[in-house]
């Protein structure tokens, strides 16, 4: 019987995912191996939902955005009998491996699934946030930050036109990577991310001293995840509540308070735009789809050498593969010498 390769999205979705799915799948097509999808990420294997890909199913999806074989945040180990209904599915659809393509959360699953049951598990760095340690970029993000620096453009103009101040809140979860590189690429005035809390005070103090030296507009990108800090030492998170099945609070409003602060104490005309899940749709950048790509070809290898419990990752310009938990140990966090590019701007 041929081999049986896995697959599954899960998470939030990001442009690049059908690139992923198609480089896995026609890497083991040649193989002559037989690929079958998990529907809705670890809810395909918690629920037994599986599709067989062939060649027509993944035709023309390089371009697609989203995921043809759908995504949830399921979590197996938040699921009574979870982790058994997944080994027992596996099994029951005899794969021979997994390529589990996700974020933190998909991939900490996996990771788990490997060592404390030896599921044959690879994985894929998927995620806008940028945010998982032990490669340099994952795929998604590039996109996420050219939609980002797009909006930023246009909103300067309209930010000229009316003598506003433009405040822009970007994704990014706990980490500020799409606001600060599409912040350096759009030349915000300020980017206030968790990871370097300058205070509410400090950054009026900036769109002051820009107003003073004679600009009457300017940007401010703020990631989600900023808790609003202040001189004080006091500091304020703002979410929408609820949790999802990782535990991760649903972020979002962190624009409009900050927004209402900056007018209230400038007193300049402010105006606020959540970008919000725009971020994630449509089409791959080239750079998204060909990191997605080269991914995929690697995750097929790294099946076909049957080296499990490892991940794809970039270092430099090479593709090189990891530990799964190495991936999933901690946050990757924007340096400070990126938020320095950042700050060199400010005002
Ligand atoms: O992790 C990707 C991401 O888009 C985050 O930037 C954001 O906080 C979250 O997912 C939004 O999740 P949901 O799609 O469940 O609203």
């Amino acid at each position: 019987m041929a081999t049986r390769v896995g697959i599954l999205t899960g998470g939030g979705d990001c442009p690049g995912l059908n690139a992923v799915i198609r480089a896995v799948a026609r890497r083991s097509f040649e193989r002559g191996y037989d690929v079958v999808a998990a529907r809705g990420g670890w809810g395909g294997l918690v629920h037994g939902q599986f599709e067989t890909l062939g060649p027509r199913e993944i035709s023309g999806i390089l371009p697609r955005g989203g995921t043809i074989i759908g995504t949830t945040r399921t979590n197996p180990y938040r699921i009574e009998g979870g982790v058994e209904s997944v080994l027992r599915n596996a099994e029951r659809q005899g794969l021979d491996a997994l390529v589990a393509i996700g974020g933190e959360d998909t991939l900490g699953v996996a990771a788990r699934l490997h060592e404390e049951h030896g599921l044959s598990v690879v994985g894929v760095p998927k995620t806008i946030d940028n945010d998982l340690s032990a490669t340099d970029y994952t795929f998604g993000f590039d996109t996420a930050v050219t939609i980002a620096t797009e909006a930023i453009d246009r909103l300067h103009t309209t930010a000229e036109s009316h003598n506003r101040v433009m405040v822009v809140e970007v994704m990014g979860r706990h980490t500020g990577w799409i606001a600060v590189m599409s912040g350096i690429a759009g030349g915000a005035d300020v980017i206030l991310i968790p990871e370097q809390p300058i205070t509410v005070e400090q950054a009026c103090d900036e769109l002051r001293s820009r107003h003073q030296g004679g600009k009457d507009f300017s940007i401010v990108v703020v990631s989600e995840g900023y808790e609003l800090a202040y001189e004080t030492g006091t500091r304020r998170a703002v979410d929408r509540g609820g949790e999802d099945a990782f535990g991760h609070v649903r972020l979002g409003g962190v624009g409009d308070e900050l927004a209402r602060e900056i007018q209230r104490r400038t007193g300049y005309e402010t105006r606020v735009t959540v970008l919000g899940h725009v971020q994630r749709g449509g089409s791959p950048t080239p750079r998204d789809r060909i990191l997605a790509t080269r991914y995929g070809l690697k995750a097929a290898d790294l099946v076909h050498e049957r080296r499990f419990g490892r991940m794809a990752a970039l270092h430099g310009d090479a593709i090189v593969d990891v530990a799964l938990t190495e991936a999933t140990a901690e946050l990757k966090t924007v340096p400070p010498e990126w938020y320095e590019v950042a700050r060199a701007f400010f005002g």
